[in-house]
């Protein structure tokens, strides 16, 4: 199986918060490729069983400008097979608490096989490992369920 974790920071919290997300996901034994936004190469979207899309959120509650080309990839290609899964760090000071993930949620909901959402104040602590071992348990189930069924049917 292979996920792509792809991601933006701009002071590093959003970078320290998919590096603790993929040493988990390593512990499952999976294929895992990391990759700052600009090197993803958006024309192999297709070819992961799982995306994970990390982000913090800009302006008023906005997406950061250099996740747009991700964000209109997933709009524009048939990608309903993918497991996909956000997680985002932001600031509850704002009134639109991590609201690119929200945004990436209600896009991923429509076009992609949309398995969970986690959202970090600021930066990752202790108290905060728990819930993401809750969220690859949760995305791992669900790619392991899809990939079942899909050998079910061949
Ligand atoms: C100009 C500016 C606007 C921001 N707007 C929001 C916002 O609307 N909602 C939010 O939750 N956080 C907002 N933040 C907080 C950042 O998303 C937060 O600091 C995040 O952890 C930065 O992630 P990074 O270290 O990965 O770059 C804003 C920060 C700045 C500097």
């Amino acid at each position: 199986m292979k996920l792509a974790i792809v991601y933006t920071s701009k002071t590093g919290h959003t970078e320290e918060l998919v590096h603790f997300i993929r040493e988990l996901f390593l512990e499952k034994n999976i294929e895992v490729h990391l990759f700052r936004v600009e090197h993803f190469p958006l024309q192999d979207l297709s070819a992961f069983d799982a995306v994970v899309i990390g982000t913090y959120t800009w302006g008023d509650g906005e997406i950061p400008e250099e996740m747009h080309i991700l964000y209109r990839s997933f709009e524009s290609q048939d990608i309903k097979h993918v497991v996909t899964g956000v997680v985002g760090t932001g600031d509850s000071f704002y009134p639109q608490f991590c609201g690119a993930v929200d945004a990436f949620r209600d896009m991923l909901y429509v076009h992609s096989n949309l398995a969970v959402t986690l959202k970090i104040e600021i930066a990752l602590q202790t108290k905060d490992h728990e819930r993401c071992q809750r969220f690859v348990e949760i995305l791992w189930k669900k790619l392991k369920n899809g990939v079942r069924h899909h050998l079910a049917k061949t």
